[in-house]
């Protein structure tokens, strides 16, 4: 009998979730029947679009989420223990996973056997190998189009997504502006290097923007929405075009779930009109028949030193809220990750 550790959601947050909201729990799992398996989590991810999960799954049940694990147990010849796979268990220690679910050919919504890596951690399928990293590279470059020598503005700069695009944009031979939330975020976002980095916290975002971008921004690729996008936007350039990733800023506001928009969208008309903006917003899933594809281009990336990563790692499975919740505090550089 296998003793699994779950957090489940107990209260829906009101603003910045608390520890509070969540609850861990065992739960034990019977051996397994046919076609099963029974893994343990190696490595777990926190995300931001976990927030919007707290206000729709049902209270008391496990918090949705990916991880990396090892089969522990098997009754299922294609699936031994020993092997890793990236299953979307949730916030659990331990899984039991269906024959039904190994066999989905859809690895967003089964489970994913790891390919050969090399010496690169387990822990990149969750970051820049997985979700993070196919959102940085497909939102950026099929929404943004970006073109060389034009002007790219990231936020979130620091994090899974933004630190990949920032390297994605200077690849493509962009000049790059970025921001982040704290010096030592900056300092790095220019060792990726940004042409300019600047702490959002410590800077007026519509000054620096002047001062940078006198020539005015071709590609936005937006993490962060709100009152930063309705900053920027008289900064754009004139048929400039706008990927609208997430907006975090956000998303511990009720009143800016799902809906009709607020009276103070960021997203001026008239700016939009002028300048003949393109807006699109988009999921990372609309990709994910491409993985493959991108896996071999972003492998040959790192192999060659062009693209760099960083990882937060939270120890502990009983600090996973903790975790969850320093995203929305900025205390994660790169990806936030847990070891449990
Ligand atoms: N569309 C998609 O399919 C898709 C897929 C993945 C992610 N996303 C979105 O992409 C964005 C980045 O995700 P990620 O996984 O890479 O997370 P992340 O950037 O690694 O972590 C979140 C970061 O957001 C920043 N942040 C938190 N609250 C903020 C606020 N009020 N204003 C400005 N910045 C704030 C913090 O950095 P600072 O210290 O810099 O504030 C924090 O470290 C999120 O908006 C997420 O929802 C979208």
């Amino acid at each position: 009998m296998v003793l699994a550790k779950v957090w489940t959601l107990t209260r829906r947050p009101n603003g910045i979730a608390r520890k509070e909201d969540f609850a861990c729990i065992e739960e034990e799992l019977s051996p397994c029947n046919d076609g099963e398996v029974i893994v343990e989590a190696e490595y777990l991810t926190v995300d931001p679009y976990m927030r919007f999960m707290t206000r729709r799954i049902p209270l008391n049940s496990a918090m949705i989420g990916s991880q990396i694990a090892r089969i522990i147990e098997s009754k299922n010849a294609k699936w031994p223990v020993g092997k890793h796979l990236l299953c979307h268990s949730g916030w659990r220690s331990h899984s039991k996973i269906s024959a039904e679910t190994l066999e989905l050919s859809d690895s967003w919504a089964g489970c994913m056997e790891l390919s050969d890596i090399g010496d690169l951690p387990k822990s990149l399928w969750l970051g820049i190998l997985g979700m993070p990293g196919i959102t940085a590279y497909f939102g950026f470059l099929e929404i943004c189009q970006p073109k060389a020598g034009e002007t790219v503005l990231v936020n979130g700069a620091a994090g899974a997504v933004g630190s990949a695009v920032v390297q994605i944009a200077k690849i493509k031979g962009c000049k790059v502006i970025a921001f982040a939330g704290s010096e030592e975020k900056v300092a790095w976002v220019k060792e990726l290097g940004a042409d300019y980095s600047f702490n959002y916290k410590t800077t007026n975002v519509g000054e620096a923007l002047g001062q940078a971008a006198p020539e005015k921004i071709n590609c936005y690729f937006d993490n962060v929405g709100g009152e930063f996008t309705a900053e920027a936007l008289p900064h754009m350039a004139d048929f400039g075009r706008i990927s609208v990733c997430g907006a975090i800023s956000t998303y511990n506001d009720e009143a800016k779930d799902f809906g009709r928009a607020a009276l103070n969208s960021p997203f001026s008309e008239g700016t939009l009109i002028w300048k003949q903006l393109k807006i699109e917003g988009f999921l990372a899933l609309r990709w994910k028949e491409r993985w493959l594809e991108y896996l071999e281009q972003m492998k040959k990336w790192i192999s060659m030193g062009m693209i760099k990563y960083k990882e937060t790692i939270t120890q502990g499975f009983d600090n996973m809220p903790d975790a969850f919740i320093g995203l929305f505090k900025g205390d994660n550089i790169g990806k936030a990750i847990i070891i449990p």
